[in-house]
């Protein structure tokens, strides 16, 4: 069974890569790299698998992965400009592509400590940033 929960933050940034002169900047992000940034409004999913617990009925406990979603990533980023604020971006364009994998390492990072060892796994996450495109990583 897979279980997907979804979670929203609001976050601005700036599409400038520092591997890429400002011509190509420009070119490649276009209206993104307009240097005083911009925002979204975005929608992570986290999908996580495991065996039904016959006790709960449940794969997975929703208060700790909310809290875990929390901890690590709405609340070190809602609100935030990602380019300036947050660590990861400051060499890496923030990119759904990049965030999206960010995400992830912050997940890896502290699941086991949330789970233990013999918890659910995560198994996907989604980033949508427009209505028009989203990236997964599973
Ligand atoms: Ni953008």
């Amino acid at each position: 069974m897979r279980l997907t929960r979804r979670y929203r933050f609001s976050a601005s940034h700036r599409l400038h890569s520092h591997a890429l002169s400002d011509e190509e900047n420009r070119r490649i992000y276009g209206k993104c790299n307009y240097p005083f940034g911009h925002g979204h409004d975005y929608v992570l999913e986290v999908s996580v698998t495991g065996p039904l617990d016959a006790a709960t009925g449940r794969i997975v406990d929703l208060d700790t992965l909310d809290g875990l979603v929390a901890r690590e990533i709405v609340t070190p980023l809602d609100h935030k400009n990602l380019s300036l604020e947050v660590g990861a971006f400051r060499e890496t364009v923030p990119t759904t592509e990049n965030l999206v994998a960010e995400i992830r390492r912050r997940l890896d990072a502290a699941w086991s400590g949330a789970f233990g060892v013999a918890g659910p796994s995560l198994e996907r996450i989604r980033v949508e940033e427009t209505k028009r495109n989203y990236i997964e990583l599973a």
